[in-house]
């Protein structure tokens, strides 16, 4: 079979360096970039890193065509990253990572040197949106509009004190109060207005996204509060051509959810409840012991189910769904979180079954390979000319944000479809369809 080239987006090249900038630097941040230091120095391999480690099939099966994706796409190399970020608590990397207890001493030591000399900037932080946390390190300004100042002065000092050709901006910040959107969310014009009247429905999460884009920085959201998902910073994204992706890392239990329920739906099989709780004690777990964060956690964790079955094509199958999530703190457990999930299914002439679901995770394990992902694809979005919502880049979060009316997409399997097709088409390849033909 022939296969027929589409016509290649144009893509500068990934020459220099990129800087990676965390709102946040805890217990995912400081993983990843331990990760990706170890990485760096031949002591692990990057797993659970789709832009390290998979590959990406070229035309028709028997071309035998399958390079990874980092060879097919002009990704920043991992010599090349520089980290930075900000956080109110932390001290440095090392410290951060110590007090989550994610890794081990022993893996810390060979990296120890670098993660401390990774220190924190002063946070724009604010008591109200995240109770639990007193917040050190921040900066002494009440003004919301100096505040976005600063942070672009931060930004642009971060940039040419480490020589940077370009920056991204990924969100690990703890997760901020639930809000809905607001008036002053509408347009870039009232966002505006809002930071020079300290309006105060405009959270931090949503300052640092505006320094970003203002500054040309990609913006990814990988916590479930309102930040680029709202109207004016999609208006300021457009208008000043950055990419932004939000939001919720798709770590833990909602990975497994969106694993096994396009597999239910695939075969036909109805659902009659789903029940899910975790234990975790880490300080994402104390922040979200709070009601008014779970909430906003709660809202982005239960919204997949009803994306992925579609109850209102196959109302025999999905139409009374009993869908309940829960989260408890538990300190022991540390950042080794355990979720379960009973999930009641039923089959031909409606028999009931059941499914348990008990999986030991580590959450900053699942995290930190999305932050490199996120950061790295962005960056490509970025010199590829993209702007705006980066739908394709769905496969990463548990509330995908999506560019058009018709909604975002749930299914792990289809979000990883529209990953490779997109890179597919961008470097001129035609997309895999996986029928007979192709
Ligand atoms: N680990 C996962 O699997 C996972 C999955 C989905 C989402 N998330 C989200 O990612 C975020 C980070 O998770 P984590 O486990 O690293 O949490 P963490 O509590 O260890 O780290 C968050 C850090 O953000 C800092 N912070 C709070 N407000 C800030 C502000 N205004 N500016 C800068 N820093 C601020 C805190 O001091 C803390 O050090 C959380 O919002 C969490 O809900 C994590």
């Amino acid at each position: 079979m022939i296969t027929i080239m589409n016509k290649p987006v144009n893509i500068e090249p990934a020459s220099g360096k990129l800087g990676i900038l965390t709102p946040g630097i805890g217990a995912v941040s400081s993983t990843f970039i331990a990760g990706v230091i170890a990485a760096r120095k031949g002591l692990a391999a990057p797993i659970g890193s789709v832009s390290q480690m998979a590959h990406i099939r070229l035309g028709a099966k028997e071309e035998d065509r399958n390079p990874l994706i980092k060879e097919f796409v002009p990704l920043a190399e991992l010599d090349d990253l520089v980290f930075g970020g900000w956080d109110p608590i932390s001290s440095n990397a090392l410290e951060a990572a110590r007090t989550c207890g994610v890794l081990e001493e022993k893996d810390l030591a060979p990296l120890s040197a670098e993660l401390e000399g990774i220190v924190p900037m002063d946070a724009v932080f604010d008591n109200r949106w995240v109770k639990k946390l007193d917040g050190v390190r921040i900066k002494n300004i009440s003004s919301k509009w100096e505040q976005a100042e600063a942070l672009i002065a931060d930004i642009e000092n971060f940039r040419s004190e480490n020589e940077c050709d370009r920056l991204v901006m990924v969100w690990c910040g703890s997760t901020e109060a639930f809000q809905e959107a607001g008036e002053v969310h509408s347009t870039v014009e009232s966002f505006e207005a809002g930071l020079r009247a300290n309006d105060e429905n405009i959270s931090p999460s949503q300052i640092y996204a505006y320094a970003a884009l203002m500054s040309d920085v990609p913006f990814a959201n990988g916590a479930p509060n309102l930040s680029v998902d709202l109207p004016c910073m999609i208006e300021l994204a457009k208008t000043r051509g950055v990419p932004i992706v939000g939001k919720d890392f798709k770590t833990g239990q909602t990975l497994m959810k969106t694993l096994l329920a396009p597999g239910l739906k695939a075969r036909m099989l109805g659902l009659n409840g789903w029940y899910s709780t975790n234990i975790l004690g880490n300080r994402d777990g104390e922040v979200l012991d709070d009601p008014e964060n779970f909430k906003t956690k709660e809202v982005s964790k239960l919204g997949v189910l009803d994306a992925i079955l579609q109850p209102e094509s196959y109302p025999d199958l999905y139409s009374d769904i009993h869908h309940v999530v829960r989260i408890n703190y538990y300190p022991p457990r540390g950042d080794n979180k355990e979720g379960w999930d009973n999930i009641d299914i039923f089959g031909w002439l409606g028999y009931p079954m059941q499914i348990k679901v008990d999986f030991l995770c580590r959450d900053s394990i699942l995290a930190a390979p999305i932050v490199l992902d996120l950061a790295l694809f962005m960056d490509l979005a970025a010199r590829a000319g993209q702007s705006g919502v980066q739908e394709w880049l769905s496969f990463y979060l548990k509330a995908p944000q999506s560019a058009t009316e018709s909604g975002p997409e749930h299914d792990l399997f289809i979000q990883q479809t529209k990953l490779k097709n997109t890179l597919r088409e961008w470097m001129g390849e035609q997309p895999v369809t996986h029928s007979e033909a192709g």
